[in-house]
């Protein structure tokens, strides 16, 4: 491909990646960086990308991206998702399971996987946990891992059958892989369409009680402790559940945990003028919650930040808050929202991309430690997967000039800080100046 022996110099950044920061031009040759030092010069025909003022780090890598492809490519598809992804700094994504239908058999997973090939970021794959994600028989887990899928999950619902999910980890520590738990507890969920507090009750809006979310987070730590599996909790969005993943770690349980950039940013008041654009699983919770993720993260609780993008396209999502599904999008906004949020509470940019890159990328098995070319140090030989981020540039997000095929986000008319200025994915520069290149 023409693109793979592309040559680029990215020029005048500071380079940041696990081993910290320093001012660097890097080169790459053939889709692998070649050179990393001060003042370097273009290699011959090379195109180059200007930093000045920026981060150069390894791709922000999603653990949580909904692309709706097979099934509800009216919402996203995989190339509208890894479009916006790329946009958004992204270079890899892992597509949710819950398409119609799931990624519950290994002909689903290749189709998803042959979708992503040509697309502008790495689509990863996580396949469902049950069949159907209906909670009941297990999915072929041995098969789907055979195709290199590491992470399982029925996303969208948590698996209710404590039996059912002590059979999954059992497998799963067999087969080396992951299971990612959407912590909802059916029943004492039903029927809530936000957070059950204050504001629900003045609202007169069904309420989901944080206790929905941590009795399952406490029950899998105590399957996990059962079992020996490693497990990660998705979206956590409670200070309860953060003090309990806590004191997993503590106890050193293999347990690792995301937050969502929406739930660290927002709060349940957004929905006091009932806009289902609000509405979200698990739902926007109370500023203590909010202020307890962003201390999980700095402790270290919280090893990564991943975007539960959920486009729903208008028809479905302009409706009354009570008909509307849950759901927002995030992959263009993630950076910049999280940077304010952890900013805020005193994280730094480094520990900012450790959340958005290189630990997501060793939780779904796609960093160079495990075989894989994402999120990895920006030193020669590597796979130049990598954004180049402005952490000044100011823009007001306008959901009509967003790549996704929905408009979903709760962050309409908003002034963010930080801009992705560039994309190289695979050694191609796919978005440069904040456009995408093809
Ligand atoms: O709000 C949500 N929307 N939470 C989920 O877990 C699923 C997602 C979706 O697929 O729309």
């Amino acid at each position: 491909m023409a693109e793979r022996r592309a040559r680029l110099l990215v020029r005048g950044g500071t380079v940041v990646d696990a081993t910290g920061s320093r001012r660097a031009d890097v080169a790459v040759v053939d889709g692998v960086v070649h050179q990393v030092a001060d003042g370097l010069r273009p290699p011959a025909g090379a195109t180059v990308l200007d930093a000045e003022g920026c981060l150069v780090a390894p791709g922000l890598v999603d653990l949580h991206t909904h692309l709706r492809e097979p099934g509800h490519e009216e919402a996203e598809t995989v190339e509208s998702g890894s479009r916006a992804a790329a946009l958004g700094g992204y270079t890899a994504v892992v597509a949710m399971p819950n398409t119609e239908p799931a990624v519950d058999s290994a002909a689903v997973a290749r189709q998803v996987l042959q979708l992503g090939r040509g697309a502008l970021c790495r689509v990863a794959v996580a396949g469902a946990i049950t069949v159907g994600r209906a909670g009941q028989r297990l999915a072929p887990l041995g098969e789907l891992a055979a195709l290199g899928i590491h992470l399982f999950t029925d996303d969208g619902a948590g698996v209710q059958d404590a039996g059912v999910m002590r059979r999954a980890l059992e497998y799963a520590r067999g087969l080396g892989v992951t299971l990612a738990q959407h912590c909802e507890d059916a029943g004492l969920a039903a029927g809530g369409h936000m957070h059950e507090g204050a504001c629900s009750s003045w609202l007169g809006v069904p309420g989901q009680p944080a206790a929905a979310e941590e009795v399952m987070v406490a029950r899998d730590i105590a399957l996990v402790r059962l079992t020996g599996a490693s497990m990660h909790f998705l979206h956590l969005s409670t200070a309860g559940s953060v003090a309990l993943v806590a004191g997993a770690r503590a106890e050193g349980l293999p347990v690792t945990a995301e937050v969502t950039p929406h739930h660290l940013s927002l709060t349940d008041d957004a929905l006091c003028g009932y806009d289902p654009v609000f509405k979200v699983n698990p739902p926007l919770r109370t500023a203590h919650d909010t202020a307890a993720l962003a201390r999980a993260c700095a402790a270290g609780v919280i090893d990564a930040v991943a975007t539960d993008h959920a486009p729903h396209p208008p028809e479905a999502k302009d409706v009354p808050l009570d008909q509307a599904p849950p759901g927002m999008l995030g992959l263009q906004t993630a950076w910049p929202v999280t940077l304010q949020a952890l900013g805020a509470a005193g994280l730094d940019w480094l520990q900012v991309l450790a959340l958005l890159s290189w630990q997501p990328a060793r939780i779904a098995r796609l960093h160079p430690a495990a075989g894989g070319d994402q999120g990895g140090p920006v030193v020669p030989g590597a796979a130049a997967n990598l954004c180049v981020l402005d952490p000044h540039a100011t823009w007001t997000v306008e959901p009509a000039s967003l790549a996704s095929r929905s408009r979903n986000t709760p962050f309409t008319g908003r002034s963010l800080t930080g801009a992705v200025r560039h994309t190289v994915h695979r050694g191609e520069p796919v978005v440069v100046g904040g456009q995408a290149t093809r």
